[in-house]
């Protein structure tokens, strides 16, 4: 038995005029849909434009001149290239793609999030350290943290005041060039805990857009502490060029630490390193060092997940004390190993995302 001869461009043609637009009685060629129509031997290729607010219209169509044309003698295949195009008054489709907004954080070249799933490891300390040092090597960089629960940023960087808000932007606050924001700030100290959690959600696009950030070469992102879906929708949002995960030389958080990384590499955001803190405390009066929280975990940790150790970073109690009278950073920059330790992550951090060291 030899195959069916393939039909030609009218014979497709003719039956397609038995395809009616859906709910009217005109059939899609006298109402000029048909755009185009292509033979391959058994292969049928049929062009369509349909213009039509309804979105089941281009799938019903699809579906009857498929099956029209596979009544054709000869005719295997057929593929309906459709395009649907809505008419300008029509409202947007039930499932159409929301309408393109403007970039978040429009001025900022890379944006770096320090994160840690425990709460209490020091992210926010690594954060400020980073952003500090990151500054002394000539960059324009920026600090935020979204602690709704209270704003730690001011305090850990020893800046306080409401930020100013000029021509409908936040204005960051300043500490010696570098500009510091806290959603802490935008959140009414009346409003109960239980609402705080859902905000982080509503609330950090609009406080990304909001804020006048300039032009910046980083911003450094202090996440709130977990791993859940608050921080995956905010490194989600902000499209984040790194993540630093911080860790105390602890088993169990450790165990954290792994959860931040795969999260990171579940969103494709690359991992700069994992950061051990509180990672020994050397006695100033015999010198004698005592790993408190464990040795060597976090080291361990990184060659297995096989990330870079970024820094370990002693337990200093000038940092505690500076800590509780609101200048923690200023401890960083009058202790030499400290300074030390945070200028080397520093550099390390702006080799991974190819920050070139200025000035
Ligand atoms: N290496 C260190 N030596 C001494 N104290 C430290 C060190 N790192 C952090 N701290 C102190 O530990 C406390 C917690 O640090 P920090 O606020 O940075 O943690 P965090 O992970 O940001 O906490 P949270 O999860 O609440 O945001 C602070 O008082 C801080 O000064
Ligand atoms: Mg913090």
């Amino acid at each position: 038995m030899t195959a069916a001869a393939s039909p030609n461009h009218d014979q497709v043609l003719e039956a397609l005029k038995s395809v009616k637009f859906p709910k009217l009685s005109r059939d899609i060629v006298s109402f000029g849909l048909v755009k185009g129509i292509e033979v391959e031997r058994d292969l049928v290729r049929v062009h369509l434009r349909v213009s039509t607010r309804d979105p089941n219209v281009p799938a019903e169509i699809e579906r009857d001149v498929s099956r029209v044309v596979k009544t054709l003698a000869g005719v295997r295949d057929v593929h309906v290239d459709m395009s649907w195009v809505q008419p300008e008054s029509a409202p947007p489709a039930p499932h159409a793609a929301p309408a393109p907004q403007e970039p978040l954080l429009p001025g900022v070249r890379l944006k770096i999030a320090v994160a840690s799933a425990k709460g209490g490891v020091g992210k926010s300390t690594v954060a400020a350290g980073l952003a500090l040092m990151l500054l002394k090597q000539g960059h324009k960089v920026g600090l935020v943290d979204f602690d709704i629960y209270g704003p730690s940023i001011p305090t850990i960087m020893g800046v306080g005041g409401m930020p100013l808000v000029q021509n409908e932007k936040i204005i960051p606050l300043d500490r010696g060039g570098l500009k510091l924001m806290s959603m802490g700030f935008l959140v009414d100290p009346g409003t109960p805990m239980i609402w705080r959690g859902p905000m982080v959600h509503q609330a950090a696009e609009q406080f990304l857009r909001d804020v006048d950030w300039g032009e910046l070469d980083v911003l450094i992102i202090d996440l709130p502490p977990g791993t859940g879906d608050a921080q995956m929708t905010l490194s989600q949002k902000v499209n984040l060029d790194g993540a630093v995960i911080v860790s105390t030389p602890q088993d169990l958080a450790l165990i954290d630490a792994r959860k931040g990384v795969a999260m990171f590499r579940k969103m494709n955001v690359p991992i700069l390193g994992i950061v051990e803190n509180m990672s020994g405390f050397t006695c100033p009066h015999c010198g004698h060092t005592s790993y408190i929280f464990g040795h060597g975990g976090a080291e361990r940790e990184a060659h297995a997940l096989h990330v870079p150790l970024l820094a370990r970073i002693p337990l200093v109690p000038a940092l505690v004390e500076a800590s509780d009278a609101g200048d923690p950073m200023g401890a960083v920059e009058a202790d030499p190993q400290l300074r030390d330790v945070f200028t080397t992550m520093a550099v390390r951090v702006s080799d991974a995302v190819g920050l070139t060291v200025r000035g």
